[in-house]
C-alpha cells in the first residue's frame, strides 16, 4: 500500500477550451481550499494547460498535466507536441497509455514506453494507464494484458524512474460506461501490478502511487478509495463539472 495522500486524477478528455477551463477553475477554487491531506492532479486539453497553470501556480495540492505527448524532441509531427514542451509550458505530468490512446488511436505498448521514457527524460511525471477489454476479461486474460501492458510501459526507465511514476488501472469496459470495478475487483488486481513493481524494486514498490479509473463518481469514490491498494482515482466524465469535482475531491 502506497503511504502517500490520495491523488485525485481529473481527465478532461476534449472538454474545456480555455473560457470553459477558466470559468470551471473559478467555481472550483472558490468551493475548495487547499487539501494538504490529498494530491489534486488537472488533465486539460493542451489548449487549457497554460489557462489551469496559470490560475492555480500557488495551490501546492494541484498538479496540472497534458494527456499525451510524442516521444520525440521535435520534428516533422504535424500537431504533436513534445514532453519538453509540456514542461516548458509549466506541465508537471503526462497521462500515458489511456485507453482512449491505446484503442481509437491504436497507440502500442511500445509507443507508450517510449513516452514514459520521453517525459521522465524531460522531467515529467508520467501516470501510465493500463487496464484490459471486456473481450480480454471475458476470456480471463485480465493479468496476461495487465502485465503485457505494465512492463512494455517501464521497460525503457530505470529503477529510479519506476519508483517515481504514478500508474492507473483502468478496465476499459468500465470506462464512461457507467460500470465500475468493485472495490474488490480493483484491489485484485492494484495486487498483480504491486507484486509485478515489488519483483523489480523491492519494498521501493509500495510507494508507488496505483489509481483506479472507470465511471468513478460522487457515489463510489469513498469505497474505492477505502480499498485496499487503491492508492488515488482518475476520473473523467464526473471530473468535468466543477460543483461534482469539488464535491468528490473533498474529504
Ligand atoms: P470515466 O473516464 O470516469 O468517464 O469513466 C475515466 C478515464 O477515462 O480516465
Amino acid at each position: 500500500m502506497a503511504m502517500q495522500r490520495p491523488v485525485l486524477a481529473a481527465n478532461w478528455k476534449m472538454h474545456h477550451g480555455p473560457s470553459s477551463a477558466r470559468a470551471f477553475m473559478r467555481t472550483f477554487l472558490d468551493l475548495v481550499d487547499p487539501l494538504p491531506g490529498r494530491q489534486l492532479i488537472f488533465f486539460p486539453s493542451a489548449i487549457s494547460v497554460s489557462t489551469i497553470i496559470e490560475m492555480t501556480h500557488d495551490r501546492e495540492d494541484i498538479l496540472v498535466g497534458v494527456q499525451n505527448i510524442h516521444w520525440g524532441e521535435k520534428g516533422a509531427f504535424t500537431g504533436e507536441i513534445s514532453a519538453e514542451m509540456a514542461r516548458d509550458a509549466g506541465a508537471r505530468v503526462v497521462l500515458v497509455g489511456h485507453s482512449e490512446r491505446r484503442h481509437v488511436f491504436g497507440e502500442t505498448d511500445e509507443e507508450s514506453g517510449r513516452k514514459v521514457a520521453a517525459a521522465v527524460r524531460a522531467g515529467l511525471l508520467p501516470l501510465l494507464c493500463v487496464g484490459e477489454l471486456l473481450e480480454e476479461r471475458e476470456r480471463g486474460e485480465t493479468e496476461t494484458v495487465v502485465l503485457r501492458q505494465l512492463r512494455a510501459g517501464i521497460r525503457e526507465v530505470d529503477d529510479h524512474a519506476v519508483a517515481g511514476l504514478l500508474l492507473a488501472y483502468e478496465p476499459v469496459w468500465a470506462i464512461g460506461t457507467g460500470r465500475t470495478a468493485t472495490p474488490a475487483d480493483a484491489s485484485a488486481i492494484h495486487r498483480v501490478i504491486r507484486e509485478e513493481l515489488r519483483a523489480r524494486l523491492g519494498e521501493r514498490a509500495d510507494t508507488v502511487p496505483v489509481c483506479y479509473g472507470g465511471s468513478v463518481n460522487r457515489g463510489n469514490v469513498s469505497e474505492l478509495l477505502a480499498a485496499d491498494e487503491v492508492d488515488g482515482v482518475l476520473v473523467g466524465g464526473a471530473s468535468l463539472d466543477a460543483q461534482g469535482w469539488s464535491s468528490i475531491v473533498c474529504p
